[in-house]
């Protein structure tokens, strides 16, 4: 069994040098994911000055874990979509997501980068029972939408009648770390510069000195410094937090947006025993399939699977709310069965492994100017199961805004937007957070640190507080503060990805407290008291 993505098993690797002094540029990209290498390519083609940051490497956060469907079949439907933004927005809905396929399409063709890029068609079958006018509904409000969409029969899977499905033409998939490294490089060589191993932690306004406007940044506009972890910073003219949770806003965009876990097994199927497309159903939560084949049999030591005979369907689903369930293996058995039922599967997984979704209270991405800051500082999140074409949006419409050209989809996509119609949703979330505060007056998952087991991690109470204990697999105990640095809520252990996942807004950490994934950008705190390794 591989517990890493299949894309990091089979995709290129880049190495970008850290950061060795503080520098300047026109614009500071923080986030090396899709929608950060996206904005920083396009605006290294209008000429500007741009450097790529991140506390990893390039793709190494949630891009890697996606199965990068390249769709405009929107993942929340497009009667919800017309529901929400009325049915003008549902066209530009449809607009910017068929552009964000054909924009990925030509940058790969342009720049020559073998990303696997592959036209197929899309299916949504199995229409739940308590819906049985959905895809009749989801087929009028597409059409309306402007989608090629067409009702078929069945969607054509050879072992299981699906029965009535909807057909969505000209969609696509790649190898996502493919196009990232391929952007990556095609960043540099127009220019941009990338760093790696750099932990944004804050933006200040700052009044530039003379030295930082000699190079890039020339004249006299408002500057903006990124602080990073440790002495160093960089100034700009304008930043853009590509990281797939803002980590430079505490409330607004996180009142609006929900994290959540999904989960993804790779099979092999018999070659050929699958015809090449995406499936996806209309449960909910649903599941997505896609199909790859297989590359060379051994990877870093590990058999892959047989490219001769062999091909690999990986199927997703079975999300829940990022830090609320710790129940990964139950996860994957369901989408084994549901799969089962399906697809001609030989025999166990050979990968597994989950990934973050950021979804919208109204079902599309926020890309644009963070609310109520400097309106030189962008945000691109809320990938709301599209992390692929949402971030091409972004990298399109942020170097509109940034070079100061009109973008009929900015409105649509704005971080300030209120959308009424979605408000149910919105309050729905929200007093979920509300309700995780509770678990500060619950006991620990455990009464003693004696009873986690090694390689394991759980809650223990601490008179009125709790920590986050966890005890490697040399038996030494690392324990910090449960409190998460974001806004406070109680962490949660995580035995699949062994992080502690804060059950509010989605930030992470591993096993030892260290921050991966906002919107905290601090560690968990140490405890002293347990500082010193602890071998019991
Ligand atoms: Fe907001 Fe933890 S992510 S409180």
């Amino acid at each position: 069994m591989n517990y890493d993505s299949y894309w990091e098993m089979t995709g290129p690797t880049l190495t970008c040098p850290p950061l060795t002094a503080g520098t300047t540029a026109d614009v500071c990209v923080v986030g090396a994911g899709i929608a950060g290498m996206m904005t920083a390519y396009h605006l290294c083609r209008e000429g500007k000055s741009v450097i790529v940051i991140d506390k990893a490497g390039v793709g190494s956060g949630q891009t890697q874990n996606t199965t990068a469907h390249l769709t405009n079949a929107i993942d929340d439907r497009y009667v919800s979509i017309e529901a929400w933004h009325g049915s003008d927005g549902a066209k530009l809905a449809a607009q910017s997501h068929t552009a964000a396929i054909d924009r990925i399409e030509l940058i790969a063709m342009e720049e020559g980068i073998d990303c696997e890029f592959t036209r197929l068609d899309g299916y949504l079958f199995d229409s739940p029972k308590d819906s049985p006018n959905l895809l009749n509904d989801e087929l009028r409000a597409a059409h309306s939408a402007g989608v090629v969409v067409e009702p078929v029969l069945h969607a054509p899977l050879h072992h299981y009648f699906t029965g009535p499905a909807l057909k969505f033409p000209r969609q696509a998939q790649v190898h996502p770390l493919k196009l990232m490294i391929g952007l990556a490089a095609a960043v540099l060589r127009r220019g941009g510069r990338i760093f790696t191993q750099a932990h944004a932690e804050g933006i200040e306004s700052v009044v530039a000195e003379s030295k930082e406007r000699t190079a890039e940044v020339a004249d006299d506009q408002p500057l903006l410094r990124v602080k990073i972890r440790g002495e160093l910073s960089i100034t700009a003219k304008a930043v853009v937090v590509a990281t797939n949770s803002p980590f430079n806003d505490m409330f607004a965009i996180h009142t609006k947006q929900a994290p959540y876990l999904t989960y993804v097994c790779g099979f092999a199927v018999p070659r050929g025993s699958v015809d090449k497309a995406l499936y996806w159903d209309a449960t909910n939560p649903y599941h997505f399939v896609r199909l790859e084949d297989f590359g060379p049999m051994n990877v870093n030591g590990a058999v892959l699977g047989n490219p001769e005979t062999e091909q690999l369907l990986l199927v997703g689903g079975e999300d829940h709310k990022t830090g609320q369930a710790n129940d990964a293996e139950a996860r994957f058995s369901r989408l084994a069965t549901w799969t089962k039922i399906r697809f001609p599967i030989l025999g166990e997984p050979r990968f597994r492994w989950s990934g973050q979704v950021m979804e919208t209270n109204d079902g599309l991405a926020f890309i644009g100017r963070n609310p109520a800051d400097n309106p030189n500082i962008y945000v691109a999140t809320g990938d709301s199961g599209q992390g692929m074409t949402h971030g091409t949006i972004a990298g399109m419409l942020l170097s509109d805004l940034i070079v100061g050209r009109p973008n009929p989809w900015a409105s649509l996509y704005s971080p300030s937007r209120l959308t009424i119609m979605a408000a149910g949703r919105f309050l729905e979330e929200n007093l979920n957070v509300a309700q995780q505060f509770a678990a500060w007056i619950t006991p620990g998952d455990v009464s003693s640190v004696d009873l986690i087991p090694k390689g394991q991690g759980a809650i223990v109470r601490d008179g009125l507080s709790k920590l986050a204990v966890y005890r490697d697999p040399h038996g030494v105990l690392h324990a910090c503060s449960a409190v998460c640095p974001h806004l406070g809520c109680l962490v949660n252990w995580n035995s699949n990805d062994a992080t502690w996942d804060c059950p509010c807004h989605g930030s992470r950490f591993d096993s030892s407290g260290h921050v991966i994934c906002g919107p905290a950008h601090r560690d968990l705190a140490l405890i002293k008291s347990l500082a010193e390794p602890v071998v019991t």
